[in-house]
């Protein structure tokens, strides 16, 4: 790969990640590969970013003239109240990945959900008429719904530990969608869902690395009622989950397609370009290098 320095001079946009910790990011593996393929004089920075100086960060990404921002954990809640404009899906999720330059500050979007979808759609995986399980209730799990609901789930079963959380988001997407939707289950009354075969989407961090030998449930007969299995973690990149769909004859995804298409929309939106299915491979093939 070309050196990036070389490409550095008084022209170069810079756009970069707050999170905390930021070290571990595969972000700057999208963005910078996608800016050197595409000729683009741009580079991609992560910034290390504590708790009580985010606005300030923000304030002052801007008055550097940064291009473009993304927000990761824990702050993608947390930094709504330093925009200039929030769009209205990211304003519906609660959470803000990507920051836009625009007049006077940035305008937050969520480019997790449609990158979600974009992966989806590129593995031929749909949601439209699909009956979906959604493993967890928490902020990721919450936005899932809302996909599924925006996307037109024939129904969906929330699975949670805590069954109240599962409750709350069911209540409120119902409400919104003015139809039963979502029905809200404890995860250990796994049993009582219908013989049915369905999608299912991970969202917990559960065989997350360490702790790889996990999955949030074990029992097979959970399993022969999967079709396609989503694990949006992505370390390990095959999760404990994802073999146990596998090994029931359904088809698994890790988390990793999400991750290259909600950088792929956030680079669009930076750069007004557009990233075709070619380019996305290439990053795609870059990652996993990364990840290996
Ligand atoms: P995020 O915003 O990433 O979704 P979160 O709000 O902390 O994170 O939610 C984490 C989810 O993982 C929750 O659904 C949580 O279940 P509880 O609501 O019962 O806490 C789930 N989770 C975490 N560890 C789990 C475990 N060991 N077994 C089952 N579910 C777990």
């Amino acid at each position: 790969m070309e050196d990036t320095n070389r490409r550095i001079n008084g022209h170069t946009r810079t756009c970069g990640l707050i999170a905390n910790p930021v070290e571990h990011t595969l972000s700057p593996v999208i963005h910078n590969t996608l800016a050197q393929i595409q000729g683009e004089n741009l580079v991609y920075v992560p910034f290390r970013v504590s708790e009580e100086l985010l606005g300030e960060a923000v304030k002052g990404a801007y008055a550097l003239n940064l291009l473009g921002v993304n927000v990761s954990v824990p702050y993608k809640s947390a930094v709504i109240p330093f925009l200039q404009e929030v769009d209205s899906l990211a304003g519906n999720i609660g959470a803000v990945n990507t920051l836009v330059r625009m007049e006077g500050g940035y305008k937050g979007y969520n480019t997790d959900m449609p990158g979600l979808f974009r992966a989806m759609t590129e593995d031929g995986v749909r949601i439209e008429d699909e009956k979906v399980l959604v493993l967890g209730a928490g902020g990721v799990a919450r936005a899932v719904a809302m996909l599924l609901a925006s996307k037109g789930a024939r129904q969906v079963y929330l699975l949670n530990r805590t069954l109240e959380r599962a409750q709350e988001i069911a209540a409120e997407i119902n409400g919104m969608e003015k139809r039963e939707l979502v029905q809200a289950m404890a995860l250990s009354d796994y049993r009582r869902l219908p013989e049915e075969q369905y999608l299912a989407i991970q969202t917990t961090s559960v065989g997350m690395h360490p702790h790889v030998n996990q999955a949030v449930l074990e029992d097979v007969e959970f399993y022969k009622k999967i079709h396609t299995g989503y694990d949006l973690v992505m370390n390990p990149a095959h999760t404990r989950f994802m073999q146990l769909v596998e090994a029931q004859g359904g088809r698994a995804f890790n988390g990793l397609k999400m991750l290259l298409y909600q950088g792929i929309i956030a680079y669009e939106l930076w750069t007004e370009e557009t990233v075709d299915e070619a380019l996305a491979a290439q990053i795609y093939a870059q990652l996993q290098e990364a990840v290996r």
